[in-house]
């Protein structure tokens, strides 16, 4: 058993509060880090088709002993799937690649609203859903307008928006509309993959306080703000330290200290970013 708290997903299914990412690993480094990942307590794990190491992940959680039920799968549709039928096509794949029944959680990577054919997808989605084939449906690097789009035009919401979100980028606005939708949020490059996040003295300086290290104040700040972070490590000691952090409450002061710097993205701007 593994003792990560957890939230309740809008379709009333547990979803754990941190996961493992698994970008940019090969198959072989996916099921090792997948496996030793497992075995340590974490339940979710983030893959995607564009990161081409399903096979990998899928032995990783046959490999790692932990009961298939007990572990949230995650995978994504990539942008040259966009479509109904494509999607359906595609999620086979994915779960076939996987080695799995059913999908946990089944998200479209990004809207690409040029190309405009997110919603088609997502009537894929709940098909899925409805067939029983994936747990729960979501999206990925969607904003507020694409999320209503759907919503209009389909009356589903998804249950979790996966986006860019640290320090730098805290996303504040869209958390809000997240909360007042029952959308829950999960953040990609938690740890500000890239930046000098770790390096930086004031968070160093809380991380002192705490007697944690730098990685952990920042995913507690995720934690807190009740996001779900998907740190990727694949050295198993850094897996256990971003597994840690719930021993220690950051407060108020820390919080907004921590998030108090110049925003900016890392990464791509889903308005405009295309990924097929
Ligand atoms: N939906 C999307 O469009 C999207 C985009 C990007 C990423 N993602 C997902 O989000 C996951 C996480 O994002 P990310 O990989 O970009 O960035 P991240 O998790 O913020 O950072 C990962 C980097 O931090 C290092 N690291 C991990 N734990 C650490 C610790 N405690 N102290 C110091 N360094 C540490 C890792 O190295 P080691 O492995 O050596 O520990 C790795 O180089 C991805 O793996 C992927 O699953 C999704």
């Amino acid at each position: 058993m593994s003792n990560v708290p957890v939230h309740t997903l809008n379709n009333g299914t547990n979803f754990p509060a941190i996961g493992l990412g698994t970008w940019p690993l090969d198959d072989a480094d996916a099921e090792r880090a997948v496996t030793e990942a497992l075995r340590l307590g974490y339940r979710l794990v983030d893959t995607a088709t564009n990161y081409r190491n399903e096979a990998g992940v899928g032995l990783g959680v046959a490999r790692s002993g932990v009961p298939r039920e007990e572990v949230v799968v995650t995978t994504k549709l990539p942008g040259r799937h966009h479509g109904y039928e494509e999607t359906l096509a595609s999620f086979e794949e994915s779960r076939r690649r996987l080695g799995l029944d059913y999908v946990d959680l089944y998200l479209i990577h990004w809207p690409l609203p040029r190309v405009d054919k997110y919603v088609d997808s997502w009537r894929a989605m709940i098909k899925l859903r409805e067939d029983g084939l994936v747990r729960s449906i979501g999206v990925s690097n969607f904003t507020r307008e694409h999320i209503e789009r759907l919503e209009k035009e389909t009356g589903v919401l998804p249950s979790v928006n996966q986006i860019e979100l640290h320090p730098y980028f805290p996303q504040e606005e869209l958390r809000a509309f997240h909360a007042a939708k029952g959308i829950v949020t999960e953040s990609w490059s938690p740890l500000g993959r890239g930046s000098d996040l770790l390096d930086d003295p004031v968070v160093a300086g809380i991380a002192e306080a705490h007697g944690v290290t730098p990685g952990q104040v920042v995913l507690r700040w995720h934690t807190q703000l009740g996001a779900v972070p998907i740190p990727k490590s694949s050295d198993p000691g850094r897996q256990r330290e971003n597994l840690d952090v719930f021993g220690f409450e950051l407060d108020p002061g820390q919080l907004r200290a921590i998030a108090d710097r110049e925003h900016r993205r890392q990464g791509g701007d889903p308005a405009t970013h295309e990924e097929f």
